[in-house]
């Protein structure tokens, strides 16, 4: 269906693919897995033939469409939601394109063209597209209201949702997706694991989120040692298989014998559960024929993320009274008052994203309340970490002088201090000395976090910190907040970490604040909570 042959790719000195050969079947779901920065939104660019490789070919069977899903979820905020989603089918969308020009300039000459053009677009059921694609949004629970309104005055999870649509538009042969799941919320991730199990063509997908991986995969495919390797099976079956390969790997006098039988056992108990499980339900049959023998062990490495904090701060960090704020007359949270004690990891949480980002954008100053007050402590510093961070990766600088930016003292600037806390986040060596307009999704956050290490603030401000990030990086930033002894307030749709950080819980709502000193489990399982959740979210005074 899809096949590169002696795919090469290399910036520099760094070699990211070296003499790739691999094809991808149809009815099969490939879950493309690899650290950040190893190439896995290169290597889909190259599929879809928008970078062109160092040398190789990709070849897609002839009468054969594809379409992709990208991680840069901005890139259509210039245009109408329908529109974007018709954009989807290319070939459609440039002949519909071709006519409606032809129209505004009408002649008798172009008149003819308009015929030929029609004929075609017909032929591809051109004339049911608009209804088609305006049907799609609405079964993802975008509102005809909203058809008409741009991108960019979308909230991240309707972004998402409008984006997979325009993907999954006319029903592409191969479908290609870097990371669906960020952004989105718990309820479009299920939505999107059930989709995908069910669809019957080739689906080419990245993801760091584990549970989605398994709810989706027929194949996993590692991008390592420059390499892609195919492994039938789910996400839990290669991870465990290459922890077992790692660990057999290290065993060097256990006898040949012994290391089979142990393979051989894993896998028995491994395909039982899987007939156990709800996978076994899905298209996929049954993982047909597991092979761990050539698995290797990873090369992944885990970053050392370390907040310390410059002073202690005070009794007094953060109060805030009254505050509201308005998105084009929409309330997205009014009447928040809350105070913040020393040493409070507050998750803050809004059924809308919007909301929250706009609390953390105001409590930071770079945009105004609607109406209230906020006051920090004089003791406080803060550091935050944006949702959106591309503003401050518009510029060719070398990482080094990226990060020195944010250096207060002479000490500060020098090369070597820099890179301490690059090289803790794995940029050393040349890796340092690369541009910031390179950066992968997730090294720019690990680029941000470095940043953050180095301002030694004793608050953090977290909005969806664990978009973008690979599953080590996030297991060490977990691990770091959870013995971080400052103040944090963050926001993630990231259960996990969630539940093992937060000590308080702050929803934010067009009717005030519900304010809880509890488990974000617990707060989501209380009834009463429940209950008072849907009243402060039901009525919305203006
Ligand atoms: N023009 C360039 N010059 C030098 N290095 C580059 C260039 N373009 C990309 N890179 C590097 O290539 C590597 C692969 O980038 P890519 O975006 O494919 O990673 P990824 O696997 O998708 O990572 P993530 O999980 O963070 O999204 C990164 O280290 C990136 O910095
Ligand atoms: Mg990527």
């Amino acid at each position: 269906m899809l096949s590169v042959s002696n795919l090469s790719v290399q910036f520099g000195k760094r070699v990211l693919f070296d003499e790739v050969n691999t094809t991808f079947h149809s009815g099969n779901c490939y879950g493309i897995i690899g650290a950040n920065g190893a190439g896995k939104s290169t290597f889909l660019k190259i599929l879809a033939g928008k970078q062109d490789p160092t040398s190789g070919h990709v070849h897609l069977e002839p009468g054969k469409r594809m379409s992709v899903f990208e991680q840069d979820h901005s890139l259509y905020d210039e245009y109408p939601v329908l529109e974007t989603v018709l954009r989807g089918n290319k070939p459609l969308f440039k002949i519909k394109s071709e006519i409606d020009a032809l129209y505004a300039d009408y002649t008798d000459e172009n008149a003819e063209k308009i015929g030929e053009l029609q004929v075609q677009f017909e032929e591809m059921n051109g004339w049911n597209a608009e209804s088609d694609a305006a049907a799609m949004l609405s079964n993802l629970g975008i509102k005809e209201g909203v058809h008409y309104t741009y991108m960019k005055d979308l909230d991240g999870k309707q972004k998402v949702r409008v984006l997979i649509a325009q993907a999954l538009f006319g029903n592409p042969d191969v479908l290609i997706m870097d990371e669906p799941t960020n952004d989105l919320d718990y309820e479009t991730i299920s939505w999107l694991e059930n989709f995908l199990a069910n669809y019957d063509n080739c689906v080419i997908v990245v993801s760091h989120d584990r549970h989605f991986l398994d709810a989706v995969c027929t194949h996993v495919s590692d991008i390592d040692f420059s390499k892609i390797n195919h492994y039938s099976g789910n996400y839990t079956f290669w991870y465990e298989s290459s922890q077992l390969a790692a660990k057999q790997r290290a065993q060097q006098n256990k006898k040949a014998e012994d290391k089979k039988k142990e393979l051989e056992e894993f896998i028995r108990r491994f395909s039982a559960n899987v007939a156990k499980s709800k996978q076994a339900t899905s298209r996929k049959k049954m993982i047909e024929k597991l092979n761990v023998s050539d698995i290797k062990p990873s090369s992944r490495r885990y970053p050392a993320i370390i907040f310390e904090r410059d002073r202690v701060a005070g009794d007094q960090i953060l109060n805030i009274e009254g505050l509201s704020a308005l998105l084009d007359g929409e309330v997205l949270f009014s009447g928040i008052d809350l105070n913040l004690s020393k040493g409070d990891k507050v998750v803050v949480y809004s059924r809308d994203s919007r909301a929250t980002t706009a609390f953390y954008q105001i409590i930071s100053g770079n945009e105004k309340a609607d109406a209230g007050k906020f006051s920090w402590g004089v003791t406080t510093t803060q550091s935050y970490l944006p949702l959106d961070n591309s503003s401050f990766f518009e510029n060719k600088l070398t990482l080094v002088d990226w990060l020195r930016q944010w250096a207060t003292t002479e000490e500060e600037r020098e090369e070597v201090y820099v890179r301490g806390f690059l090289g803790k986040m794995i940029f050393s060596g040349e890796e340092a000395l690369k541009t910031a307009n390179v950066l992968s999704g997730g090294e720019k956050v690990r680029c941000m976090l470095s940043r953050m290490m180095m301002i030694r603030a004793n608050v953090l401000k977290l909005d969806e910190p664990t978009n973008h990030l690979d599953l080590e990086s996030i297991t060490a930033f977990n691990n770091s907040l959870k013995n971080f002894k400052g103040t944090v307030l963050f926001s993630t749709h990231d259960h996990e970490f969630a539940q093992t950080v937060a000590t308080r819980v702050v929803e934010l709502t067009p009717n005030g604040i519900i304010d809880r000193y509890t488990t974000f489990d617990e707060y989501m399982q209380n009834p009463k909570i429940k209950e008072l959740r849907n009243k402060m979210y039901a009525v919305t005074t203006v």
